[in-house]
């Protein structure tokens, strides 16, 4: 599985940001919004372009836009402070939902909402979670992802663990992971260390 770490001053220190406690949640949506920026550059470096003729006011050249805009897909609802940032840089996407709340005992996701296309067969997708702890959610997102026929899905996170990355490795499932940083561990609450804590809890209170 392709894991790509974003390893950039910039994204450095909007995650510093995000991983410390002191930093309230105005703070905290402001940083993940503008890793959401860095980290979306990277995971599309390799979309398809379509080439076309324009002029400039000086001359004929190659003009270039995307051959198939992806879909985007936040998992509610941590997702939701990415949704905005990576729709502004692919405004003709369409975006897709999926709602899932870890329950705390079992850290198994429990689904509350989905809203994608039918037929995903050709589409490159975009899923959008700020956390991969165990991979669960991820996992399930990905699975509802590939039944619609998707093959080219990208998982962009701002922090990863290495149990998640294992367990989507011996998911099978066809992702790439898109990163701003591989954390320590998970600890025995499966909360990523040193991570950031509770990533929907940070940007919109616990609930
Ligand atoms: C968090 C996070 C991921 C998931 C990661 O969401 O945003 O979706 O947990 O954990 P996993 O890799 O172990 O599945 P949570 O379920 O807390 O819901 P929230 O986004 O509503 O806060």
């Amino acid at each position: 599985m392709d894991v790509h770490v974003v390893d950039h001053p910039l994204a450095k220190a909007r995650l510093s940001t995000m991983r410390d406690a002191r930093t309230d949640s105005a703070a905290f949506r402001a940083a993940l919004h503008e890793l959401t920026v860095m980290l979306m550059y990277e995971a599309t470096r390799q979309l398809e372009v379509r080439v076309e003729r324009i002029h400039t006011p000086v001359a004929r050249t190659d003009g270039y836009r995307l051959a198939n805009s992806p879909l985007l897909v936040p998992v509610l609802r941590a997702g939701l402070g990415m949704a905005d940032q990576a729709h502004k840089l692919i405004p003709e996407a369409r975006m897709g939902f999926v709602g899932l709340a870890r329950d705390e005992r079992t850290l198994r996701p429990t689904p509350y909402m989905e809203s994608l296309p039918e037929d995903l067969a050709g589409w490159p997708v975009l899923v959008l979670d700020p956390m991969l702890a165990t991979g669960g959610s991820m996992e399930f997102t990905i699975r509802l992802l590939t039944e619609r026929g998707a093959t080219d899905v990208t998982a962009i996170c701002a922090l990863a663990a290495p149990e998640g990355l294992a367990h989507l490795e011996r998911s099978g499932l066809p992702v790439r992971v898109v990163t701003a940083s591989v954390d320590e561990r998970l600890n025995d609450s499966g909360f990523i260390v040193p991570g950031l804590g509770d990533a929907g809890d940070r940007q919109y209170g616990a609930v």
